[in-house]
């Protein structure tokens, strides 16, 4: 977010010449109607150009040096820094994916989405309250309370259009929950979707004021970080490469489903670990942090609280590993797909479909009276 003032004006050139394609692709199109997941991404590379811009509005020191200073100051200058820190999350890491969401779950699970009309209120809802959510990363600092006020209502308003956006994606699934026991793509999908709720219900949560005193400067943060980034960023961004990867290169399908299996159970079981951990590390941290002796001093030193970490950071150790790992199962899959293989191996399910037995119940069973 702080490159001087030239690498800004490269960004800028790469985001403008993404916008000219993406546009001028949407400019030409045949079917008049634009579906959702193409508003979402346009949402996003506004978005993210309009923060790139403010941002990172400078006042280079002399014509020819490299030297340059933020337009902002203070209070002002975190507050901006703020609005683009949490809007990259809201716009890039959330809105960018929605749209791969949007697209790739109906496709996968060859089902329309479940609610076009509750997508176009999750999309208007969602960018309308993300925008305003910035300061609750700043809560007890200089900036005025009723701004910390106004960021900690949004983004608790928030957590309803992106459990509208989560619930959207997984009752697509409606009619196709078979699936799961025999697409492992269809899991990561729907593991995916379950990090996006999980992580957008601890963000509400993490911006009251009172919860975000004990978790701001934690560990806490960095696992709803991560249980965004790897749960819900990661998991439908591998999805997606495995829906596309025999598509791209026309192959008639991936060389092993069964290791899209084991990189579904290593990459989940590397997040529950890092998450679990990180929790405990960062509760932990904020409670020793803050316990006073009756002799009223701080009863730990930060040594201290460091060293009581220690395990749970063997702990992501251990989870970013499995994570790495299944990502390198990927990486042999996708290799092994492009060269045109197809590993001999047991199909995910020996059952087939049944019909009459897997169809979904759609009226209510009722029982006879005695
Ligand atoms: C309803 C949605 C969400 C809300 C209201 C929310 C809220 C929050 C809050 C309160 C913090 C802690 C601020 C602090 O104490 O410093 C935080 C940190 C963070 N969140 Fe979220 N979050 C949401 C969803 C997400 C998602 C889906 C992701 C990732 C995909 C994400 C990524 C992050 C990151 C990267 C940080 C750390 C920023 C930093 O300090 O470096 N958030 N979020
Ligand atoms: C195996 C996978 C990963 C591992 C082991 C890992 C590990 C880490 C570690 C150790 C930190 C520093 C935390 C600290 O300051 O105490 C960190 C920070 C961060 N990581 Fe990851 N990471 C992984 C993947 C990702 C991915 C895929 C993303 C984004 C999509 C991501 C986004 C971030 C962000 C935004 C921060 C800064 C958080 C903050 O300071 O508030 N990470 N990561």
């Amino acid at each position: 977010a702080e490159p001087e003032w030239y690498v800004d004006l490269w960004l800028t050139i790469v985001w403008v010449a993404y916008a000219a394609v993406f546009i001028g692709t949407i400019a030409k199109r045949k079917e008049p109607h634009i579906y959702v997941a193409n508003w979402f991404f346009l949402a996003f590379i506004i978005t993210i150009a309009m923060l790139h811009i403010v941002n990172n509005l400078a006042i280079p020191v002399s014509i020819f040096g490299s030297k340059s200073y933020p337009a902002f100051a203070g209070v002002q200058d975190a507050l901006t820094q703020w609005w683009y820190g949490h809007n990259a999350v809201g716009f890039f890491l959330t809105a960018g994916f929605l749209a791969m969401m949007y697209y790739f779950v109906p496709k996968q699970a060859e089902r329309p989405v479940y609610s076009y009309r509750l997508s176009i209120i999750h999309f208007w809802s969602l960018i309308f309250l993300y925008i305003w959510a910035g300061p609750h990363h700043l809560h007890y600092t200089a900036l005025p309370d009723w701004a910390q006020t106004l960021g900690m209502v949004f983004s608790v308003m928030l957590w309803m259009p992106s459990w509208g956006g989560m619930i959207n994606g997984l009752m697509t699934l409606n009619g196709a929950w078979d699936k799961i026991r025999t697409d492992p793509i269809i899991r990561m999908m729907v593991m995916a979707l379950a990090f996006y709720g999980m992580s957008t219900f601890e963000g509400p949560m993490m911006s009251i004021r009172a919860v975000n005193s004990l978790s701001h400067y934690t560990d806490w943060t960095i696992g709803h970080v991560h249980s965004g980034a790897l749960g819900w960023n990661g998991m439908i961004t591998f999805a997606a490469i495995y829906f596309l990867v025999p598509r791209l290169w026309a192959r008639e399908r991936l060389y092993s489903l069964r290791m899209v299996n084991w990189h579904f159970w290593l990459s989940t079981v590397g997040i529950v670990l890092y998450a679990a951990s990180m929790w405990v590390a960062g509760i932990m941290q904020g409670l020793m942090w803050r316990e006073y002796g009756a002799d009223g001093y701080l009863v730990y030193a930060f040594s201290e609280v460091t060293s009581a970490m220690h395990p749970m950071y063997l702990i992501r150790a251990a989870g970013g590993a499995l994570y790495l790992a299944g990502a390198a199962v990927m990486v042999y899959n996708v290799w092994q797909t492009i060269a045109g293989k197809m590993r001999d191996e047991k199909p995910m399910s020996d059952a087939a479909y049944d019909p009459e037995k897997d169809r979904p119940i759609t009226t209510p069973t009722t029982v006879p009276a005695e």
